[in-house]
């Protein structure tokens, strides 16, 4: 078999993890070649491919970002897309596709084969917010350099009596916010699956300059406050309809000078989440969803995606990984809210 591979939306550490996988039992244990389609959707759609074999994959197990390039390019949005895909997939004698990538790359995977196209997915996101399996790779590496960040910012705070707040990715879900917040002992952590109360807030952070210990908050991009809409959306989309978000941090830190009279300041940690070289965990999960990916195609079981359920790795439908994100449950929040203020 002649099997395509790409790695589509934001990028995560151990896409090159899960490439490498695939690669290396699909080529030495199945005897199946491969072919790299670049920046995710776009490669199919335009015939663009790299070769992809067992020399091209040597090394890349710690690097971060993918060899395959990414992009958020939505085949579904551009006439014709589909036809062009099945055209450049049959001019490239690509017999099956594995599409590593989040809810909008493995969505168009889902709308492709249900339209002939033989694909196996594989869950992409540092996010942690796709249903029907426990965890996404990029995940644990996203929270520890969250984590470590947070870290820093508690002795600078503390050297300045300043409330410092740490604004961290995770579009509509607040994983990433509140592992790495619960890891590294935050006053307050705030998430978009409860609005927080501005007053708390405020109460929590004068609480804890009484003890002469400066207050972090964690916010992330995605949380709102109760009474309306504060993030700084710019309302720009991306091709599957995304708001791009950012600038809660700033507007909080406004917020808590004007009422506290205490000093507030912002660090965004951006793009830096998603940079470097993924932790061991990370490494081993994607490795695991490689190996299991290629034996998904190997069988011929497509309209499948990997997920990790307990320490299982287990074939879903993709309908059922697509059909609605993963967000943080009430009773995650509240553990995490006995150590606020
Ligand atoms: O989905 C992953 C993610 O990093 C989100 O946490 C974030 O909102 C978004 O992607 C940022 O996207 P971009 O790469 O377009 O800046």
């Amino acid at each position: 078999m002649r099997i395509g591979v790409l790695t589509g939306g934001g990028d995560c550490p151990g896409l090159n993890a899960v490439i490498r996988a695939a690669v290396r039992k699909g080529t030495t244990v199945y005897g199946h070649e491969f072919i790299g389609f670049r920046d995710g959707w776009r490669g199919p759609l335009e015939g663009d491919t790299m070769p992809l074999d067992v020399q091209a994959v040597r090394g890349i197990l710690p690097r971060g970002g993918t060899i395959l390039g990414s992009s958020r390019t939505n085949p579904l949005k551009i006439e014709d897309g589909v036809e062009r895909i099945h055209t450049n997939l049959a001019n490239s004698g690509v017999d099956a596709l594995i599409a590593i990538g989040g809810e909008d790359t493995l969505g168009v995977a889902k709308k492709l084969f249900d339209r002939g196209v033989k694909v196996v997915g594989v869950p992409k996101t540092i996010d942690n917010d796709l249903g029907a399996t426990d965890y996404t790779f990029g995940f644990d590496t996203a929270v520890n350099i969250a984590m470590e960040a947070i870290d820093r910012l508690h002795t600078t705070a503390e050297s300045h009596h300043r409330a410092l707040i740490c604004e961290v990715m995770g579009r509509h879900a607040g994983w990433i916010a509140l592992h790495a917040g619960m890891a590294a002992g935050a006053n307050v952590i705030l998430i978009p699956e409860k609005p927080f109360d501005i007053d708390r807030v405020c109460a929590y952070v004068q609480s804890r300059f009484k003890t002469r210990y400066a207050p972090i908050i964690v916010v992330a991009e995605g949380a709102h406050p109760l009474e309306g809409q504060m993030a700084l959306q710019n309302g720009e989309l991306d091709a599957f309809g995304h708001v791009r978000l950012g600038g809660i941090g700033e507007s909080l830190a406004r917020e808590i000078e004007k009422r506290t009279g205490s000093e507030a300041r912002t660090t965004v940690l951006g793009h830096i989440q998603r940079g470097g070289t993924p932790t061991a965990f990370d490494r081993v999960l994607a490795t695991r969803f490689g190996l299991q990916a290629i034996d998904a195609v190997h069988a011929g079981d497509f309209g499948k995606m990997v997920a990790l359920q307990r320490t299982e790795i287990v074939r879903v439908g993709l309908d059922e990984a697509t059909r609605e994100l993963k967000t943080v449950p009430v009773s995650r929040y509240e553990e995490a809210e006995v150590f606020f203020g």
